[in-house]
């Protein structure tokens, strides 16, 4: 059994959530810091539930340094997977200080306290939005970045910032270097097969599939496809859906990774996490209304800026370094969205 102790930051989020499952399920001691300003208390109640392990947590916010120091002071901590970080694309154009602040000086704040307590192991929650348009539809990690918004940015800087840490190492021959993974997500979707744990969006969705299901569910009476018009086969838009089970067993494979030989002595890298196949809204569409037999209320719209006709990930390399694959299908994301949405209505609150 492995009793090697992770801290978990934004471990009542979405993400965080998912996480923590699977690193008390592989036997790991889990700490988790969050601030509770976009999730609750009762997520990390029901992981426990699930699990029927204990997890220890702290509600402090990532930027309060002496808060931070203490919990790295009191718990053996061994590795730190960061999911901290607001994450609205739409808010972060309208209140990009309060992003910056958030994600790239809360990383540092994180950083420096986990150097002065030599933990030096960090799996970063990146962001396919840290790619530039490159006229292609499927992104390997060796392809430009061109963040186009100021969430995208705030992820492309903390990258920056990993890189160079990690390469201070080599100038300033640290005996304990930096062994960072920069896991690039495409669209993570999905929820536990349980049903108790899932995303709970403030107020109106931003992503997808959670809007299908409020629109499904009656909360939302219309959903809006943004352009139908794209060079794909069917007009509307392509993404990477990946579901979140399998996602967060890529943070698990990543943990292992960078403890394991094939990391080296150190060094900072960066990995899709994707299933490496694009569908369309509207194969989003006719896949849930098959998979729940709810009909979907939808319209067409016109395109918003910014948005690309198609976007997959290239996979390979977290196969090849992390063994990681996803396993789980389009249908199995709808089924566990919906297995949730169903009988969390009001998300968390009950
Ligand atoms: N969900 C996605 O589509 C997606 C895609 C790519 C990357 N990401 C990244 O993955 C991470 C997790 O995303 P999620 O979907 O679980 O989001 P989430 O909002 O559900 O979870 C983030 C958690 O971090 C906490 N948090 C935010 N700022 C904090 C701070 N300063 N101090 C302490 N806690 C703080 C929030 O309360 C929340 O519980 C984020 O960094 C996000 O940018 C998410």
């Amino acid at each position: 059994m492995n009793q090697q102790t992770i801290l978990v930051t934004g471990g009542a989020g979405y993400i965080g959530s998912h996480a923590c499952i699977e690193l008390l399920q592989a036997g790991f001691n889990v700490v988790v810091v969050d601030n509770l300003c976009n999730s609750k208390t009762e997520a990390l109640s029901r992981v426990q539930q699930i699990t029927d392990k204990t997890l220890t947590f702290y509600q402090h916010d990532i930027r309060d340094k002496a808060a931070l120091a203490d919990i790295f002071a009191k718990e053996a901590i061994s590795s730190v997977m960061h999911f901290a970080g607001l994450k609205a694309v739409g808010e972060s154009c309208e209140k990009p200080a309060l992003y910056y602040h958030n994600n790239v000086y809360g990383t540092l704040v994180l950083t420096e306290v986990m150097a002065e307590a030599n933990v030096k192991q960090l799996v970063f929650s990146s962001s396919a939005t840290v790619y530039g348009e490159c006229g292609c539809t499927q992104y390997a990690e060796n392809f430009p970045l061109g963040p186009i918004n100021p969430y995208g940015r705030s992820k492309a800087m903390v990258e920056d910032i990993l890189r160079d840490l990690s390469a201070a190492d080599t100038i300033n021959q640290a005996k304990s270097p930096w062994k960072i993974a920069l896991l690039r997500y495409f669209n993570p979707i999905g929820a536990h097969e349980s049903g108790l744990i899932g995303e709970d969006p403030n107020g109106i969705p931003n992503n997808l599939l959670p809007y299908i299901a409020q629109v499904a569910i009656g909360k939302l009476t219309q959903l809006s496809v943004f352009g139908n018009d794209y060079p794909t086969p069917d007009g509307t838009g392509i993404r990477d859906y990946i579901h979140v089970v399998d996602l967060v067993k890529g943070h698990i494979k990543a943990i292992a990774t960078l403890e394991g030989d094939a990391f080296g002595p150190g060094g900072c890298k960066a990995y899709n996490l994707g299933t490496g196949r694009g569908y369309s809204v509207l194969e989003i569409i006719d896949t849930f209304q098959k998979v729940t037999g709810q009909a979907i209320n939808y319209k067409i719209a016109p395109r918003r800026a910014g948005d690309l006709a198609e976007c997959f990930a290239n996979p390979e390399l977290a196969l090849k370094e992390l063994d990681w694959q996803a396993e789980k299908n389009l249908a199995d994301m709808v089924a566990d969205t919906w297995n949730w949405q169903t009988k969390n209505p009001q998300g968390y609150m009950q």
